[in-house]
């Protein structure tokens, strides 16, 4: 009984979102619905810049935040010299709590402005190496990461 309601739910689930999915219909109706799934969406950037961002934040900013943008574990924490330390950038820590566009200012004017001590890369990147490599940060993120950071940066920019 409760499989043949799941196998409902599943063909309902089908017709409404058919102009979004194409080929996942055939085993829908096996598996139980899972309405908590965030729906489908792309990513706002290309493989292609997360090809080259990848070269860029090898070179300019691995050597704080690590080749594979883990950053440091206690980032919470302020070292010796009271400052904080580079953050991972991986969708662990607190970066995808901002939109892009802050994320951009932070590369760009680096962290001073706040009290930090993250270089500013306004002279050294252009605004669509600091897209680049902010796309190879963002590939990062899993799929839950993302989507959450992409409702909440539809809620603040204007
Ligand atoms: C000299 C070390 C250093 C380098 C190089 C560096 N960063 Fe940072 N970064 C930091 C520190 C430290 C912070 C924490 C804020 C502060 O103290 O300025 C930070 C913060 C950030 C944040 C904000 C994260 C958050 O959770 O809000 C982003 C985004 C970021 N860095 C990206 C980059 C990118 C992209 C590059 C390379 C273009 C880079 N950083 C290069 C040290 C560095």
């Amino acid at each position: 009984m409760i499989s043949k309601l799941l196998i409902v739910a599943g063909s309902l689930l089908v017709i409404t979102a058919c102009s979004e999915t194409t080929d996942t219909s055939s085993n829908i109706g096996e598996k139980s619905v899972d309405v908590n799934k965030p729906a489908a969406f792309s990513r706002w950037y290309s493989d292609r810049q997360v090809k080259k961002g990848r070269h860029i934040f090898q070179t300019h900013c691995a050597s704080c935040h690590q080749a594979d943008a883990s950053g440091t574990q206690n980032w919470r924490e302020k070292d010796v010299s009271g400052n904080y330390p580079p953050p991972p950038l991986n969708g662990t820590a607190h970066a995808w709590h901002h939109p892009l566009r802050s994320l951009k200012r932070t590369v760009q004017a680096g962290g001073v402005l706040l009290g930090g001590t993250m270089p500013a890369f306004s002279e050294k990147l252009n605004d669509r190496e600091i897209e680049d490599v902010l796309a190879w940060v963002q590939s990062h993120w899993s799929d839950e990461i993302y989507s959450m950071w992409s409702q909440r940066n539809d809620q603040t920019s204007k």
